[in-house]
This record gives structure tokens, C-alpha cells and sequence, in this order.
């Protein structure tokens, strides 16, 4: 799906997340999200809060998932996604606490295997994801399953790729401060999501958005794996769709 800009694609996901929780809460249901971080989820953010505030959307029915995050660090870290999701998301919006998940940073590392495995057996318990929001790394990551990650691949802690690294620097006050592990949801966890919408914005990402959509699937390009899944679509903007 192409739309003229980031904001007009945003606008257009965040549509149908609203329609999703209303279709969920007249069913007396609750829905199921996956979230993603980064840059390219923000307009959908800032406009599911506009929704919130401007049109009564009522976010008490929503459970949420991240997908991943840095490790080890600390929740409340300028980098740390469980800050920016609160940040950007949860602390504008009526979601019960409890309802939304987000890997934490600061497990000891003894304990991140159990640690992982209940993170998906919480989102089985929740019934499993109705909606997985990604966005795609320059590499063609999704969540932090960097290229290689195994197609039956679970929760899980992970070493971050160089480029990946490269990439988030921005964030981090230098190159040496940008963890090298994260723990994030495998493509397994991300496959049992009942649909799945990858967003990408940007010139910089129509390579990959390319390769990707139109490449053979491969582990060597993780977001490419998603074209095995039954229902799954690209959210792009005209700039990222340029090398299609
Ligand atoms: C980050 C996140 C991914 C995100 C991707 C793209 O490292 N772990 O979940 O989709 O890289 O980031 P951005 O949206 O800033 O381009």
C-alpha cells in the first residue's frame, strides 16, 4: 500500500487500529496489538493519541507487545524503548498499566531464557496477537532478528549487527555506548500474529523495501520471510516505494 507521505500511510495504519479495537470491543474482546519502535512508528503513535483525545477512541480492551529491547538497559534510559513507548504512547492514552508488555533490560542475564519463554507465554495467554506493527532495519531486520535469524526462532537474547549498531548510534551519545545484545521476539512469535503491517518511510529504506518484496525469501533478508505469512502488507510511503 502506497501513500503519498509517511503521515497520510501513518494516518491510514492507525485507521485501522481503531477499527480493530471498536470491531473488538463490541465483541466485548479484548485486541491484541504488537508494537514496534524506532522512528518510522511515531506518526502512527502521535495520531492513535490524537484518536484518544480528539475522537473518544478508548484504548481499556488493548493488551500490547513490544517487540524488543536493548540489554542490559535500564527502563528509564533516554535510549530505552520502554521509555519511549510510554513517551510516545502509553502515558497518553487510557491503556490499563498491566495491559501493555515491554521486554525489560535489566534482567539478570541467568534468568533471560525463562524470562524469554514467558514473554511468549504471556502472549499466548493473551490469545496471541490479532495486529504486529514492524518497521524494517537497513539490513532488513525486523524487531532485532537481524539477518540469519531462524525462521522458527522464539523470544530470545541476540547480538546486535555492526550496521545495526551503526544505524541506532544517533541515539547514544558515541558508537562504544550502543548495546551490543537485545532481547526480541523471534520471526515465530511474529508469524503467529493474525495480520502483520511493516511500515517503512523514506528514501533511504526503497532498497530494502525492494529487496525485500520482491527478492526470494531468505534469512539473509528477515523482513523477506514475511511473505510466507497468509496476511501480511507493506505500509509504504512514494519515496520508499521508488525502487519498485
Ligand atoms: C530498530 C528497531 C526495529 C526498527 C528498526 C528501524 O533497531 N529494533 O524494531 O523497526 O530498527 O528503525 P527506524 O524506524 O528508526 O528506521
Amino acid at each position: 500500500e502506497i501513500h503519498p507521505s509517511a503521515k497520510e500511510g501513518s494516518k491510514a495504519v492507525a485507521q485501522e487500529i481503531a477499527t480493530l479495537i471498536r470491531e473488538k470491543q463490541a465483541a466485548k474482546q479484548n485486541c491484541v496489538l504488537g508494537m514496534a519502535t524506532g522512528s518510522t512508528p511515531k506518526y502512527l503513535y502521535a495520531e492513535l493519541v490524537r484518536l484518544h483525545k480528539e475522537e473518544g477512541l478508548s484504548f481499556k480492551n488493548v493488551v500490547t507487545f513490544n517487540l524488543d529491547e536493548y540489554y542490559p538497559i535500564e527502563p528509564d534510559a533516554l535510549q530505552s524503548y520502554n521509555r519511549f513507548m510510554k513517551e510516545q504512547l502509553f502515558n497518553h492514552i487510557d491503556i490499563p498499566e498491566g495491559n501493555y508488555h515491554i521486554p525489560d533490560g535489566t534482567v539478570p542475564k541467568e534468568k533471560i531464557k525463562q524470562y524469554c519463554e514467558d514473554y511468549e507465554k504471556r502472549i499466548e495467554a493473551a490469545g496471541g496477537m490479532d495486529l504486529q506493527i514492524l518497521g524494517i532495519g537497513n539490513n532488513g531486520h525486523i524487531g532485532f532478528n537481524e539477518p540469519g535469524a531462524n525462521i522458527n526462532s522464539h523470544t530470545r537474547l541476540v547480538t546486535l549487527d555492526n550496521s545495526t549498531r551503526l544505524a541506532n548510534a544517533y541515539e547514544f551519545p558515541n558508537m562504544s555506548q550502543v548495546p551490543r545484545l537485545a532481547i526480541t521476539m523471534g520471526i515465530s512469535s511474529i508469524f503467529k500474529a493474525k495480520s502483520v503491517i511493516l511500515m517503512a518511510w523514506g528514501s533511504h529504506k526503497a532498497k530494502i523495501v525492494r529487496r525485500s518484496v520482491e527478492g526470494h525469501s531468505t534469512d539473509q533478508v528477515p523482513a523477506s520471510l514475511l511473505q510466507q505469512h497468509p496476511n501480511c502488507k507493506f505500509v509504504i510511503d512514494e519515496q520508499a516505494s521508488q525502487e519498485l
